[in-house]
């Protein structure tokens, strides 16, 4: 049976966060400076290190994970200089904004909504524009739910001496990490998704390749928040009392340790795992309501589905039912898919089995 007082989010972010997560908000607030400041927060970064399973320098800033992707680009590249930037969705979109606004000239490599970029691609537009200085793309696109190959696009960047940018806001946490591996240099996430904390921080991983790239030019800068020279300095020369130019969300990094620490007890490879066991449950409740996914089976995203609507019923009717009739939000489509698929985020730490399966009987139940 599934109860209709049961209230659910899964919309792609931000998360339900487990209890624990949202009692380390209401401690009183503290100083963002200090002894025991410093040893917390340097605590959170070394367990961000594991997550992004780098061995570079990561910093907290405060914002949505749109500010880490604007430190990012706006840090390493110089204006006028050309970017090659991965767009086959709404978020890769994005990083075209996001790159021109930083004055930089765009080659975008332009990918079908639902299938994912194509390596070769990358390597082409290099034949093309030999003087690309950086590589952008989105690892998994919320917009669609495809995950870009991004391991077999960073050597291809790493091989043309560019930076190698990616917005991982909707994978970190959700799929297994490898910055190294990968030929990542600077990785740009948010806390509201896999993550499983609230929504305000923005963790940056940055490798010591990328600054070479962010030292270049020492009067280079897009802004003084988003330079990320302004948050090294801080982190250098106030390590011991005040490691941040400005004032920390200190409760929400509260909440992001008490997350981090849960991830940790669980094991990254256990909870990706789970992740994975719970789409597959999704995409077979999904079929069996004749609502069958977007994408295939071996392409899953384990923290997010996309499903087709049924025929001649524009999606949003199916997100209303959900939300009226057993308070179960999810969203729908965005851009090219709007109306077409309804998306189901399933990247909450705290996502069970059951909920898993109250969903299915809700979408089963649509137009019963
Ligand atoms: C892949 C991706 N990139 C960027 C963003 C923007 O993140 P934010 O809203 O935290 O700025 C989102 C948000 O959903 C996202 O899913």
């Amino acid at each position: 049976m599934i109860s209709k007082k049961t209230k659910k989010l899964m919309i792609p972010g931000p998360v339900e966060v487990h209890p624990d997560v949202l009692r380390a908000l209401a401690e009183p607030v503290e100083p963002h400076y200090g002894d025991a400041w410093v040893e917390k927060y340097q605590r959170v970064l070394s367990l961000l290190a594991e997550v992004f399973n780098t061995k570079g320098d990561i910093f907290l800033m405060m914002g949505s994970g749109s500010c880490a992707i604007d430190a990012a680009i706006g840090s390493s590249l110089l204006t006028g200089e050309k970017i090659i930037v991965g767009n086959n969705g709404f978020f890769g979109d994005r990083l075209v904004s996001i790159a021109r606004r930083n004055g930089l000239k765009v080659v975008e490599v332009a990918g079908e909504w639902g299938k994912k970029l194509d390596p070769q691609d990358f390597s082409k537009a290099f034949k093309k524009h030999p003087d690309a200085k950086g590589v952008a793309v989105v690892h998994s696109e919320t917009s669609t739910t495809v995950i870009n190959p991004v391991e077999e696009i960073g050597p291809i960047a790493r091989k043309h001496d560019a930076v190698f940018i990616v917005d991982a806001v909707s994978a970190l946490g959700g799929l297994p990490y490898d910055m190294g591996a990968w030929c990542i240099d600077i990785c740009a996430t948010a806390s509201q998704k896999c993550l499983g904390a609230p929504p305000g921080l923005a963790p940056i991983a940055i490798t010591k390749r990328a600054w070479e790239f962010i030292n270049r030019v020492e009067t280079n800068a897009h802004g003084w928040y988003t330079d990320l020279r302004v948050w090294r300095k801080y982190s250098i020369d106030w390590a011991d009392w005040h490691p941040t130019p400005v004032t920390m969300a200190t409760n929400i990094v509260n909440a992001l340790l008490v997350a981090l620490e849960q991830l940790m007890k669980e094991g990254i490879v256990n909870r990706m795992e789970r992740y994975r066991r719970l789409a597959l449950q999704l995409r077979e409740g999904m079929r069996a309501a004749g609502m069958p996914p977007f994408t295939p089976d071996e392409e899953l995203n384990p923290v997010l589905t996309a499903g087709y609507s049924p025929k001649g019923i524009p999606s949003s009717e199916v997100v209303k039912y959900l939300f009226e009739k057993y308070n179960i939000q999810i969203s729908g489509g965005l851009g090219e898919l709007k109306q077409k698929v309804f998306r189901i985020g399933h990247m909450s730490p705290i996502i069970t089995e059951q909920d898993i399966s109250l969903v299915c009987n809700a979408l089963n139940a649509f137009g019963k």
